[in-house]
């Protein structure tokens, strides 16, 4: 019998890639989104770039323990891969409750929700940014914490829980896994990042500027201590991301409790780097102008990936010009995201939070 893996925000930008890979290597695969920010033509679109269909598709807030329940009741899960929260840095300033409830609350509703129904194996999406303004690169999983903002607390947070949990639960098996900057696109065009509204991140900006959506790139500082002045980071090929997910999967069962991964390539891009390759890659110069820096940004955030490589004996392959050029390709075959002029199309809501 092949492995049935729920999938929670299956829609979402890392959710999609990671339902295609899941599907290419023979695992079932269950979604569950209340697409808050996704579209379920994502979902259509990751059955036709797999050429087989998802098991199931639910739209279930996380936080709706009744109906998360029921998806279990249905579906003979084998294991959990859990991506759905809220991801924007700035939001989570403005909107904390709401931020600690999808992220944390929803996660200990999941946990609850898997305890019940005897579902032990998870592998949970967390974030450089639990290291915040880290003074040393490269970052290793032993690099200290210290989250700067709501978000990254809400991920630091969940990681705790699972460490708790793990403690308690002789049978629990949990792979948390730092992402760095995931970027880029399924190579086949199909599938990739719609951000709604104005893009906070770097890569869906560029892509935006270069096909005519926005004028022109705020390049925020060039006076960071770095050797171009603009900030550094790791940034990783979603296809390699969602990788990186089935070979977790597939390590689960290494040994009990909680292990803690970086995800990202050890290679460091500053802003301007990245502005040429994309410039180069789509033969679209891309027009930009030097700002203040960002409120909150850092210098450099790079990890070292040494420990998944030997753990897993696994690596990242695709490198910048691959996360360029693919990101440029969904760009440029879908200007206006997933359905022209209404990305993420307004989904009715389940489970809507008190706190809101
Ligand atoms: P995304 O917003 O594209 O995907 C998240 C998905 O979860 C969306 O489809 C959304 O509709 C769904 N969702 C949100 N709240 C939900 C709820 N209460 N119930 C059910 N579904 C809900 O984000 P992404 O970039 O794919 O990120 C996936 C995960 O990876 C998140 O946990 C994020 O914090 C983490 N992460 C992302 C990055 C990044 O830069 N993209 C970096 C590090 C970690
Ligand atoms: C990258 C670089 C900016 C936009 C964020 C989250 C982090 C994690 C990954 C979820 C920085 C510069 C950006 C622009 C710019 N996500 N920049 N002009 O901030 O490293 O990380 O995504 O877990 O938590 O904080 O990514 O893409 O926003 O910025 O100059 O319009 O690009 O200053 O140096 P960041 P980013």
């Amino acid at each position: 019998m092949p492995e049935t893996v729920l999938v929670t925000g299956g829609a979402g930008f890392i959710g999609s890639h990671t339902c295609v890979e899941l599907l290419d290597h023979g695992y079932e695969v269950v979604v569950v989104d209340n697409h808050v920010n996704s579209s379920p033509e994502a979902l259509d679109r990751v059955a036709k770039v797999a050429g087989r269909p998802l098991a199931a598709v639910h739209r279930v807030d996380v936080r709706d323990r009744k109906a998360l329940s029921e998806v279990f009741a249905a579906h003979p899960v084998d294991a959990v891969i859990h991506f759905a929260a809220r991801k924007a840095v700035g939001e989570s300033v403005a909107l904390p409750v709401e931020y600690y409830d999808t992220n944390v609350g929803g996660t200990c509703t999941l946990l609850s929700v898997m305890h019940e129904h005897g579902v032990h194996r998870l592998v949970f999406s967390s974030s450089c940014s639990v290291y915040g303004d880290a003074d040393t690169a490269p970052l290793t999983e032993q690099s200290p914490v210290a989250p700067t903002n709501p978000y990254a607390r809400t991920k630091l947070t969940g990681e705790s829980i699972l460490q708790d949990v793990c403690a308690h639960l002789a049978d629990m098996k949990v792979l948390a896994l730092r992402y760095f900057n995931p970027v880029g696109a399924h190579p086949s065009g199909l599938l990739g990042e719609d951000p709604r509204g104005v893009p906070n991140n770097l890569m869906p900006y560029v892509a935006q500027v270069a096909v005519g959506r926005r004028e022109q790139l705020s390049v925020f500082g060039d006076d960071y201590p770095t050797p171009d002045g603009t900030g550094v980071r790791d940034y990783i090929h979603v296809v390699d991301v969602a990788e990186g997910h089935r070979v977790a999967l597939e390590h689960l069962d290494d040994r009990p409790g909680m292990r803690v991964f970086n995800l990202g390539t050890g290679a460091g891009t500053s802003v301007l780097q990245l502005v040429a390759a994309f410039g180069e890659v789509s033969g679209r110069p891309v027009p930009y102008r030097i700002v203040g820096r960002r409120a909150g940004d850092v210098a450099e955030l790079v990890a070292d990936a040494s420990a998944v490589a030997d753990a897993w004996g696994w690596t990242t392959t695709r490198d910048l010009t691959a996360m360029c050029r693919d990101a440029w390709r969904f760009q440029e075959r879908n200007p206006d995201g997933y359905f022209a002029g209404s990305p993420g199309t307004g989904a009715p809501q389940t489970g809507e939070s008190p706190c809101d």
